[in-house]
């Protein structure tokens, strides 16, 4: 009997995209994640909030084994997506990143063209059958990164001679090429202008249709815009979750409504 199951039945399951159980990080002897739960939904965009080096990114980096690239990081627990256990040792971890893409909370664009960091992951994942195709797809995805009109006459220079905010915006095409069915954000709007960060804000909300998004933000009132779900974490702990609405309106937890109302953080 597989205990996973009778855990989701008991939750409105239709839904869930990624579901995780008892995970527990550590970095040597920092236990930064401690027997964190939840199941994240398909088709929703959720905040993960909390104060400066609560485990946002920490627990963002299990949901696509970025951690493993972290000597001393030790993941406990099961995370599953589409009820695959992700940590099983028959998972790629490579073909698992084009499924679940990320965007980091520092712009790293390859050291390659615009248009190469784009057409890098369609091109090896073999989604274009010819050079117009491909063409078709590194428009198509840096226009939904918001920064096609910047860059369209400039598509053979390097990334990295880009602005920090256009850095990012380039990050997120490149995240959204491939078409991942997650996409994992960490303050993907930290570096933008507002104009910038409403187009990216935008995109997330397009992004929802087909994908499950999961952002990480400092602003309450990104969250409150963008996320229909939102989870609150403070020292590691996973204090409280639910919709963006409640956490927001009537929070349950003191330590959460300090933060939302601006007491702790
Ligand atoms: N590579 C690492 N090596 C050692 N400790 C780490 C590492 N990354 C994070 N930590 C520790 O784990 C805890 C959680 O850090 P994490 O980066 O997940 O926090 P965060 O909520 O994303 O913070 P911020 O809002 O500042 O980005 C912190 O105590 C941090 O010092
Ligand atoms: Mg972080």
């Amino acid at each position: 009997m597989n205990d996973m199951r009778l855990l989701e039945r008991d939750v409105d399951t239709n839904d869930i995209k990624i579901a995780a159980r008892d995970v527990q990080v550590y970095y040597g002897d920092t236990h930064a994640i401690k027997d964190v739960n939840v199941d994240i939904a398909d088709n929703t965009v959720t905040a993960f909030i909390g104060p400066s080096g609560c485990g946002k990114t920490t627990f963002l980096r299990c949901m696509n084994r970025m951690n493993d690239t972290i000597d001393i990081a030790r993941v406990e627990g099961v995370i599953k997506i589409d009820d695959e256990d992700i940590y099983d040792k028959n998972v790629d971890p490579v073909q698992l990143r084009a499924k679940v893409g990320m965007v980091f909370q520092k712009p790293n664009p390859f050291p390659k063209s615009i248009y190469d960091n784009v057409a890098y992951g369609p091109k090896i994942h073999g989604l274009a059958k010819n050079k117009a195709e491909l063409d078709d797809i590194v428009e198509n995805a840096l226009r939904r990164g918001a920064i096609w009109d910047e860059v369209k006459d400039r598509l053979q220079e390097p990334g990295t001679g880009l602005s920090g905010g256009q850095q990012q915006r380039l990050c997120i095409a490149r995240a959204v090429a491939t078409e991942p069915e997650v996409l994992l954000m960490d303050e993907p709007c930290s570096a933008l202008d507002p104009i910038a960060t409403a187009q990216i804000e935008e995109l997330i909300d397009e992004l929802r249709q087909n994908y499950s998004v999961v952002i990480v933000t400092h602003s309450m009132q990104q969250a409150a815009r963008v996320s229909q779900k939102t989870a609150f974490f403070h020292l590691g702990n996973l204090v409280e979750y639910g919709s963006t609405g409640d956490i927001f309106t009537n929070p349950q937890d003191p330590r959460t409504e300090s933060y939302i109302t601006g007491r702790i953080g």
